[in-house]
């Protein structure tokens, strides 16, 4: 397997092939230093088995530099003995550890950072014009990395990542659609890289640790650079020890793509070999795609896989398919309502300083359906040590799962309907489908159930429940179906937009006229993560008034 052999970035040996891409996660404080939920949440990849951790997108002055509220930052020194702690525990674990280092640019949020953004060229990013750079800003920003990158050295970070791609500033002065300067800094290849030239120079002259930069290889956007472009800036930056391909600039679906894109979606695209080493992120879940992917780069990354399941890399060897797969669903870890870092399908993800209580106790439980929720309860009373045995009615367990007729979705969903049955079997719970047991147990029948389509020649939606989402392309193959543009509301704007796509394409029409009488009107998805967290609940609850039956 190549995923676990030692590899060097610069002259730092790292244990295996596998990076923990950086995820903003939301969980540091408002001042931008971090805490135990933060420094847990990362430590739990480090124990899964990664050869480096990267912290999420990390702000380098109190000024115009934030992108996100809870974000981490490196801008003081008084930030320093707190980090020690994130980077000791990191390498406690064998894994070493970078710091991604940012400036946000046009898009930084003027409503965070209290200031107005700024940008190579003056434009519109989201709801704000950000103003153009004076030379002066650019020196100031460049020192800001350079004082970012010492204090990362000083925190005992193994390495530091620029950030240049998705869009921000590094990225903005790169592409030839945000950089229209007309001075040294823009207007041609070698001006436009000329800003992060004189960082990559400036750092090397103050630190040691390795320095890479994360590239978009290529653009979505329709004014956006192709791969040859993102390999020639990739080539002509000399003093950088690695490049760490990704993709996407401002369009959809950037860098995460979500399951309406196939998998390893960047990697897919790179036109030749890069002249230094490489890490190449974008859609990776499974084994078979890290190995695919490290045919051709030195290093392979992973992002929501490990939010899925922090230890993939360990599992990888021992058991790939108990491997909590990543859906690609986009939705809960790209829900900024959740605000902090989540995952559908796995509950614990942004909880890793949560203690789950224990349970040694013996005896036999009964859990009926086998669905996520009964599924999910079944693992959680065996980890109580407990016999279990689910009954399922159905020639499968699954539930709700088996009845998704989009293909894209089939596919990923299955992955997760084979983890619960590998994960089942291998922790020794007894399944009994095809029967419809009526005695004592747990029943763990769907929390939700949706009503049947009404059958009226015009089929008319609004709603956000991704059943009606997925009969609407269905229905409309045999009728006429209209659905409300605020039924994608709560969507991941990739996958918004991408649903959106396809089923225009099968004739689906989109209103944004709510005085319309649509046929179907239902609100509040219940969802994967919420089913698991129901299955664990029921358990738990049950256990914790009857533990004098099971001690
Ligand atoms: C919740 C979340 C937060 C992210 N935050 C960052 C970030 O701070 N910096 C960055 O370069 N990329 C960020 N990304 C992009 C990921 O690093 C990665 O490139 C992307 O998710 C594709 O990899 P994957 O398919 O393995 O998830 C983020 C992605 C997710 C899902
Ligand atoms: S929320 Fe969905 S896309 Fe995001 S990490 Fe979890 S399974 Fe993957």
């Amino acid at each position: 397997m190549k995923l676990m052999e030692p590899g060097y970035i610069g002259n730092l040996k790292v244990r295996n092939r596998v990076v923990m891409a950086p995820m903003i996660s939301n969980l540091a404080n408002p001042d931008g230093t971090t805490n135990e939920a933060h420094m847990r949440y990362l430590e739990e990849r480090a124990a899964g088995g990664v050869g480096i951790v990267i912290t999420e997108y990390t702000y380098i002055d109190n000024l115009n530099s934030r992108g996100s509220r809870n974000q981490l930052g490196l801008y003081d020194t008084k930030m320093v003995p707190k980090l020690r702690r994130l980077t000791e525990g990191i390498h406690r674990h064998g894994a070493a550890v970078f710091v991604q280092l940012v400036h946000a640019g046009g898009k930084a949020s003027p409503e965070i950072n209290g200031v107005e953004s700024m940008a190579p060229s003056s434009m519109r990013y989201f709801n704000h014009v950000a103003r153009e750079m004076t030379v002066e800003d650019i020196t100031n920003v460049q020192e800001s990395f350079v004082k970012a990158a010492k204090l990362a050295q000083a925190s005992n970070f193994d390495g530091i990542e620029l950030h240049g791609a998705h869009g921000y500033l590094i990225h903005q002065f790169l592409s030839p659609a945000t950089n229209k300067r007309t001075d040294k800094y823009g207007g041609s290849f070698e001006n436009r890289l000329r800003f992060v030239k004189e960082i990559i120079e400036a750092v090397k002259s103050e630190v040691s640790v390795v320095l890479g930069i994360r590239l978009s290889l290529f653009e979505y956007d329709e004014d956006g650079y192709g791969p040859e472009y993102g390999l020639a800036i990739a080539n002509s930056l000399t003093g950088v020890d690695y490049v760490h391909f990704s993709a996407g600039r401002n369009a959809p679906p950037g860098s995460s793509a979500p399951f309406y894109y196939e998998h390893i979606h960047v990697f897919r695209k790179l036109p030749g070999r890069p002249n230094k080493t490489s890490i190449i992120v974008g859609s990776v879940t499974t084994v078979d795609d890290v190995e695919e992917v490290l045919k051709v780069a030195d290093f392979v990354s992973l992002g929501r896989a490990l939010l899925a399941d922090p230890y993939f890399v360990r599992k990888a060897v021992t058991a790939p398919e108990l491997i909590r797969p990543c859906i690609r669903c986009n939705q809960a870890c790209r829900d900024l309502s959740y605000g902090e870092v989540r995952c559908t399908v796995n509950p614990d993800t942004g909880f890793e300083n949560r203690k789950t209580p224990k349970f040694p106790l013996s005896g036999e439980i009964v859990i009926v359906g086998g669905g996520i929720k009964g599924m999910e309860a079944a693992l959680t009373a065996r980890s109580y040590g407990l016999k279990v045995t689910l009954y399922e009615k159905e020639e499968s367990v699954g539930g709700q799962l088996l009845e998704v007729v989009d293909p894209w979705k089939k596919t990923e969903f299955s992955r997760l309907i084979s983890f619960y049955q590998n994960s089942l079997r291998r922790r020794g719970v007894e399944v009994i489908t095809n029967t419809k047991y009526r005695g004592q147990g747990i029943y763990c029948l769907p929390d939700e159930v949706y009503p049947d389509l009404p059958q009226s020649d015009q089929l008319s939606i609004d709603s956000n429940i991704y059943k009606y989402h997925d009969l609407a392309l269905k229905e409309a193959e045999r009728r006429e179906v209209i659905m409300s543009l605020r039924s994608l509301a709560f969507m991941d704007r990739s996958r918004a937009e991408s649903f959106k796509r396809i089923a225009e394409s099968k004739g689906v029409k989109f209103v944004g006229n709510y005085n319309f009488k649509f046929s179907l009107v239902l609100r509040d998805q219940y969802d994967i993560m919420r089913a698991m967290t129901s299955g664990r609940r029921v358990v738990t609850e049950f256990v914790e008034s009857n533990v004098q039956d099971f001690s």
